[in-house]
């Protein structure tokens, strides 16, 4: 049986990072094409460090929730493949295996001509940091209008997945958002967000809540019904 994750920042706002699209969200504060875009990346990439160093930062501070652990107990049973939207490491610190950062990843460099030299980075990126090929290092992060590598990869999870769990995500943002399309007519899917947007439907069980609460009660049932 494969069950595949797809997670947006709802489920590490309870952690204590800021999603998106809420209410005094990420993008409240700043402007997206100034700081998540390569148009904002030429024009003044200083801007665009310090507001990736500073997001960074809050990561060495924050923790998993009981959402991301509930994902670790459904990973001890099944094949459970996890694709992310989301560049913290709360999967990975909750123990999570199997994680695709689909717009990839906040602790994580790259030469900003080549996505292919990346490296583990967890500290400040400054202007005048090289990569080995002599360019700027940027975060290893996917901006907008920048090609999402991983999708295919993504997609083949979802088309092959007989159940599905989406957790916070505003599902706004393609071609994340079109993953759940790729699901086979009879998965089982399993929609986690207390401001869902999708209607619930005959395989399409929406629960209106926060990842904390409902992921850990969703994932026991999922195991009492398939273990
Ligand atoms: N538990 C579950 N879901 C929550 C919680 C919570 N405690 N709090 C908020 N949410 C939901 C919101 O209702 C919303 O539907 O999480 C979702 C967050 O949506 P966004 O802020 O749009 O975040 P996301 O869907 O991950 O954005 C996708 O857009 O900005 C780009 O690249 C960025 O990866 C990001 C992508």
């Amino acid at each position: 049986m494969k069950i595949a994750v797809l997670t947006g920042a709802g489920i590490s706002a309870e952690s204590g990072i800021k999603t998106f699209r809420d209410n005094d969200g990420l993008w409240e504060g700043h402007d997206v094409m100034e700081v998540a875009s390569p148009q904002g990346w030429k024009k003044n990439p200083s801007n665009v460090l310090q507001f990736y160093n500073l997001r960074r930062k809050q990561l060495l501070e924050v923790k998993p929730n009981a959402a991301h652990f509930a994902l670790t107990e459904l990973q001890a049973r099944f094949d459970v493949q996890i694709v992310t939207q989301n560049v913290d490491n709360l999967h990975e610190k909750a123990g999570n295996k199997n994680v695709l950062h689909l717009h990839g990843e906040l602790l994580k460099a790259r030469s900003e001509h080549n996505d292919n030299l990346v490296y583990p980075w967890e500290k400040d990126i400054n202007l005048g940091d090289k990569a080995k090929d002599g360019n700027q290092l940027r975060p290893d992060i996917v901006w907008f209008g920048e090609a999402v590598p991983k999708i295919e990869e993504a997609t083949k999870i979802f088309s092959e997945a007989n159940i599905v769990i989406v957790i916070g995500t505003s599902l706004q943002v393609y071609p994340a958002a079109g993953l759940i399309d790729f699901a086979p007519v009879d998965a089982e899917i399993y929609l986690i967000d207390p401001n869902p947007n999708v209607e619930a439907s005959k395989n399409l069980h929406v629960f209106a809540e926060k990842a904390a609460k409902a992921t850990p009660r969703i994932v026991k049932k999922i195991i009492s019904t398939h273990a």
